[in-house]
């Protein structure tokens, strides 16, 4: 079994000391590489800057990337040797139209940047899966959460989407636990409790790897 997963956060520069980003530890992430290699799985792990270390399972194997740009580049170059996706990285969504070469200077009391769309990396792979491949897809809604989460499933391609509560305490970004509920492509939603995101990797990767097996029975 072959994964790819992508993991944490992208910076998007701005100038040469820069840039933007967003608050993703990639621990969600990363705990579900170490998950997929405890069952016998082979992880490409694409991950965004984060402070964790490398996984220490010899299955997994690590490229470290900065931006969409070049997160999509590693991806798309596995992506079609590989069993199962899982996007669970915070790709930023736009990134600045113009990076400087030199440090911004300060002028003026206001600055306006210019920001232009990424790649979406999943929905791009997604339109080249084929039958035998199976996409699994992460979401952060604040509002109408479900909804969202099932247009998303379906704009992307994705057999099965985890969505990520925010508003539950102890959740989400940053925190060593998390409460989830997955949805998949024939409207069925399945909870799991708020638990620590080692503990509830190895419970999303018994799931997918269930789902993955019925789909291809
Ligand atoms: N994703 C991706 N590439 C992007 C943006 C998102 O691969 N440029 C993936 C994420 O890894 C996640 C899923 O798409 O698995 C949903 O991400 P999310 O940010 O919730 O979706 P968006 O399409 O950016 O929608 P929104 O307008 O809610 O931000």
């Amino acid at each position: 079994m072959r994964i790819l997963l992508t993991a944490g956060p992208t910076y998007e520069p701005l100038d040469p000391v820069r840039f933007l980003g967003n608050r993703s530890t990639g621990k969600m992430g990363y705990a579900l590489a170490e998950a997929f290699a405890a069952v016998g799985a082979t992880v490409t792990l694409v991950s965004g800057p984060v402070a964790l270390p490398a996984p220490a399972n010899l299955l997994v194997r690590l490229t470290r990337v900065e931006t969409a740009q070049q997160m999509f580049e590693v991806a798309a170059a596995v992506a079609p040797a590989v069993d199962i996706w899982v996007f669970a990285a915070a790709v930023a969504d736009y990134r600045p139209a113009d990076v400087a070469t030199e440090k911004i200077k300060k002028a003026g009391d206001t600055l306006t940047l210019t920001l232009v769309k990424n790649v979406d990396i999943a929905a791009t792979l997604g339109q080249t899966k084929r039958a035998e491949q199976f996409s699994v897809g992460f979401a952060l809604e604040t509002t109408d959460e479900l909804a969202h989460a099932q247009a998303k499933l379906h704009r992307k391609n994705f057999d099965l989407i985890v969505l990520n509560s925010l508003r539950d305490a102890g959740a989400g970004f940053g925190h060593d636990t998390n409460k989830v509920a997955v949805l998949d492509r024939a409207g069925q939603v399945l909870n799991f409790e708020l638990q620590a995101k080692t503990t509830l990797a190895h419970a999303l990767v018994a799931l997918i790897l269930t789902r993955f097996s019925t789909a291809h029975a």
